[in-house]
């Protein structure tokens, strides 16, 4: 027999659990998971959410039941940020949108990017010195959106990649806050220092650098092979091009989408290789045999499978996107419950990562859960790029821009924390280190027989 809709907390009257979600949504969610089990249901301003931790509620939502669930109004913070562009839009339109584009993201158009990946990371290294301490989170930001802004729409940002990503950060932080909380109603004041005014100008600031690397192309009438050239030139099959503001609300999504992600997931990886200084020499190991300190090229990457894993991994323990939303179209039916036509759903990865059942030990980081002899984890207890016909678009981008930027920095540079540095995950729309990372530069050195040694 069908139960009622799946209990939670009731939290506070008219705002509910804003409160707790606010504060740590990461935690939040672990709580509802060990208080309730595989779904559990919280309230945030009168709107009730259902969020399910089992990897059958990720395949019945993401991938066997797409059709039915919806991102854009599950996502009113994006599209605050980057408009209608692959993240939000739905249906025939999503589709539309996303097979003009896909030709740009397929794996022999994005190996070409791989020299100016590896070319990138030469540059700042170039400029660190052995012994510097500096935010790993801000290097690694600025640096893949330098690499965004190159291989997908051939922009110099050099100087501007920093205050794209502050902006982006600060419309995110506005964004990120529930449509009726008081702090958005109340501190809506466009030319103050409050979060709405920042939001506002951000906003604005990020629409013009666009709409300048759009204008650039279009006066040169130069045409390529990149994301920019596909989305210029792109017909439907009525013969219909994007009007200028669809191209730009893409163009902003790939800059969104496509580097505080990696970043993040970067700066991640490099926390926890100086946490686990066995992983580290293993890992450079790996490199010293393979390239022997030489740049590394797309054709290496097969033979790297040590860095794969270690990146995987970082993936699982601390995913960058950490939960996708969704509404319901129809009802449907799942985990025992009816649920009702319009419900708002969610999944994390934040949680189904890090469940014991499904991952033994599940906050040791262990690159060989991924090792090609392992077996497999169950199916869906593992999405850091979603899954279905919405899964990341990026993916094939992102591996290979992390694996060519860690082996690259690795091999100069092993990247210690400062000690006592406070380290917490925080949660916006990406999972990115609350107080930043400070890292110290040790040079890496070939060391005695097999590996390297650290000054
Ligand atoms: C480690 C890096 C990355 C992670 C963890 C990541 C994660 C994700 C996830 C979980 C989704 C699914 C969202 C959903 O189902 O609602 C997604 C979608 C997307 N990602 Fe990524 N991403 C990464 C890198 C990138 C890069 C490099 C790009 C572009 C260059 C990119 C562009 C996109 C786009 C456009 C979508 C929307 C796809 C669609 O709805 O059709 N991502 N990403």
């Amino acid at each position: 027999m069908e139960r009622s809709l799946p209990p939670g907390p009731h939290g506070w009257p008219v705002i509910g659990s804003l409160f707790e979600f606010n504060a740590d949504p990461l935690t939040f969610a672990e709580r509802l998971f060990r208080h309730y089990g595989e779904v559990a249901s919280f309230n945030l301003f009168g709107t009730r959410f259902f969020i399910f931790f089992h990897p059958r509620a990720v395949k019945y939502i993401l991938v066997d039941n797409a059709r039915n669930f919806t991102n854009r109004e599950a996502n009113p913070e994006l599209r605050q940020i980057i408009g209608d562009g692959l993240l939000t839009l739905d249906g025939a339109e999503h589709r539309r949108h996303r097979r003009i584009v896909q030709p740009a993201f397929h794996r022999t158009r994005i190996e070409r990017y791989a020299r100016t990946m590896v070319e990138r990371t030469e540059r700042l290294l170039s400029q660190w010195q052995a012994g510097q301490e500096l935010d790993v989170a801000n290097a690694m930001a600025d640096l893949t959106l330098e690499i965004a802004g190159d291989a997908l729409f051939g922009a110099e940002l050099g100087a501007q990649a920093r205050e794209i990503g502050e902006a982006f950060l600060a419309a995110s932080e506005y964004a990120n806050l529930p449509v009726l909380s008081p702090w958005r109603i109340s501190l809506d004041l466009p030319f103050t220092n409050t979060k709405y005014g920042k939001y506002v100008r951000a906003r604005r600031h990020l629409l013009e650098i666009v709409e300048r690397i759009i204008q650039r192309r279009r006066t040169s009438g130069e045409t390529g092979e990149d994301v920019l050239s596909m989305l210029l030139a792109s017909r439907d099959e009525e013969g219909t091009s994007l009007d200028d503001v669809e191209v730009r609300d893409h163009v902003l999504t790939f800059l969104a989408a496509g580097h505080a992600t990696t970043a993040n997931a970067l700066t991640w990886t490099f926390y926890l290789l100086s946490e686990h200084p066995e992983v580290r020499a293993k890992l450079l190991t790996e490199l010293d045999d393979v390239l022997g300190g030489r740049a590394p090229t797309v054709g290496d990457l097969p033979n790297l499978p040590y860095l794969e894993m270690v990146i995987k991994e970082s993936l699982r323990i601390f995913p960058p996107a950490w939960g996708q939303a969704r509404r319901a179209i129809d009802s449907f039916e799942l985990e025992g419950y009816r649920f009702p036509a319009g419900a708002f759903v969610a999944v994390t990865q934040w949680v189904t990562h890090h469940r014991a059942d499904l991952w033994g030990d599940p906050e040791a980081f262990r690159p060989e859960r991924f090792a090609p002899d392992t077996p497999e984890p169950p199916a869906f207890a593992y999405f850091p790029f979603g899954a279905g016909p919405r899964i990341c678009i990026g993916m094939p981008f992102a591996l290979m821009e992390a694996r060519l930027i860690l082996a690259t920095i690795l091999q100069h540079y092993t990247l210690d924390l400062v000690p006592g540095y406070p380290v917490a995950p925080r949660a916006l729309i990406i999972v990115q280190p609350r107080f930043g990372m400070r890292m110290r530069l040790i040079p890496t050195r070939i060391g005695t027989h097999h590996g390297y040694a650290y000054i």
